[in-house]
């Protein structure tokens, strides 16, 4: 499993620590920035790791930044992408096994470092159930190709 991981520098903190517990368990990432805690735009990198996502040179993106809301937004633009911000570990179960999320958010000051570990961990290590929730994801495509004309 690979990851694409990314932040804005209100998400760096909570980033790095998710690193260090994705290091801990042997699961490659790539980090797609932001460096530091300077002043930065959300969306530059959400888009980063979406498209490795996208070109399935990762299996999942995870996104942090303060509230998780800007990171999903600009997450959810992107054709193909299934993006999930969650605050708690049911959450997390769920938008894997019924929605097939393929991009798992998190606010940074809203989820603390122990609490977005577990839900990273849940989000992880759910399968998609398929079946009649095949036929939903089906239906989002369709949106999407209407509304993009791809
Ligand atoms: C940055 O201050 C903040 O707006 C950003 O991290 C995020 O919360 C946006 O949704």
């Amino acid at each position: 499993m690979k990851l694409a991981i990314a932040s804005d520098h209100g998400g760096y903190a909570l980033k790095e620590a998710m690193k260090k517990h994705l290091k801990s368990q042997n699961i490659a990432f790539v980090d797609c920035g932001t460096d530091s805690e300077d002043s930065c735009d959300y969306p530059d990198f959400a888009e980063k790791a979406c498209r490795l996502v996208q070109q399935g040179e990762a299996d999942f993106g995870v996104l942090i930044c303060g509230t998780g809301i800007g990171m999903s937004i600009t997450a959810n633009k992107m054709n193909g992408i299934r993006a999930a911000l969650c605050g708690e570990t049911f959450s997390a179960h769920f938008t894997r096994a019924h929605n097939d999320a393929n991009v798992l958010c998190m606010g940074a000051r809203v989820t603390g470092a122990g609490l977005a570990e577990m839900i990273l961990d849940e989000f992880l290590n759910t399968p998609f159930e398929g079946g009649r929730h095949q036929r939903r994801i089906d239906k989002i495509a369709e949106i999407e190709r209407r509304e993009h004309h791809v």
